[in-house]
């Protein structure tokens, strides 16, 4: 299978990449800007993927977010690759808790609304791609919310999440990527954790002072309501092999580093 990782060089992509098998392009921004139609089909044309995983997305630009996802699906279809594209649990506002699969998105900030925009592209263009929404993402230093661990800081008691273990996450968009399967598809871990849980996780793991990270809440840093977004990936276990363990499975002093 020749596999093209969009997003290559992330924490994510790298992932990916490591586990794609011989034939994988891990490619960057510097590969090909998914800002540009050409510069997507000209990459797409040049490797000619059979799979293509959109791992790419930079947090403040909807040119890259949403109109890059545009543009991926769009050279994926014309040159008949199979399409990953991975989404957030950003798309959900928080106010209801546990969302599954038939959840609408419900966006409460600009980056939610990049993703479900961009979801909603892929969808039109390309109705066999699987849409992958996934929740933070846990592996070693490099990946952003451990480094905001090694960081030190405030972690919010009332924004909670269903953290995926890198490893799980990227096993599971390859399973994904070779099914039959498409269409919107949650792929989080299976522990509803809040951020300051998870800091305190992380920091147990990695050897820190759990005492240096800080409780602190949503209200108290002057955003509004808790922020409660539990993707429910019960139905998209149910088809996969791998299992998307909970963040206080994964975090485990037993389950090691990593
Ligand atoms: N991290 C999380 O906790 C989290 C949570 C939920 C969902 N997600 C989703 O998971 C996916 C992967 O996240 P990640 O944490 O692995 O991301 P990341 O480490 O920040 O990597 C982002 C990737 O996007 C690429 N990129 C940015 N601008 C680009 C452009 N103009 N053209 C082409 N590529 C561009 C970057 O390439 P260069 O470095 O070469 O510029 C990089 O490879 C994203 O879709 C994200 O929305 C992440």
């Amino acid at each position: 299978m020749r596999l093209l990782i969009l997003g290559g060089t992330g924490g994510l992509g790298r992932e990916l990449a490591r586990r794609g098998g011989p034939h994988v392009m891990a490619a960057g921004s510097r590969d090909a800007d998914l800002r540009d139609p050409v510069q997507v089909r000209s990459l797409v044309r040049r490797v000619r993927p059979d799979v293509i995983v959109n791992a790419a997305y930079r947090q403040d630009d909807w040119a890259v977010t949403a109109d890059g996802a545009a543009h991926v699906a769009l050279a994926a279809v014309s040159s008949g690759a199979r399409l990953v594209h991975v989404s957030s649990d950003a798309v959900f506002s928080g106010a209801s808790g546990r969302y599954d699969e038939s959840c609408p998105p419900v966006p409460a900030t600009m980056y939610g609304a990049a993703k479900a925009a961009a979801e909603t592209a892929v969808r039109a263009v390309d109705p066999g791609a699987v849409i992958a929404r996934t929740s933070l993402i846990v592996g070693g230093p490099q990946t952003v919310i451990v480094a905001r661990v090694h960081a030190g800081g405030v972690f919010f008691t009332d924004d909670v999440r269903c953290p995926v273990h890198v490893s799980d996450l990227a096993a599971a968009l390859l399973e994904l990527a070779v099914s039959g399967r498409a269409g919107v598809h949650h792929v989080a871990g299976a522990d509803a954790v809040s951020r300051y849980e998870l800091a305190r996780l992380i920091a147990g793991r990695d050897g820190l002072d759990v005492s240096t990270v800080t409780a602190g809440t949503r209200a108290g840093a002057g955003l509004t309501g808790a922020a409660d977004v539990r993707l429910d990936s019960t139905a998209t276990q149910a088809v996969l092999n791998v299992v998307l363990r909970g963040a206080r499975s994964f975090l485990s002093p037993a389950s090691g580093r990593g």
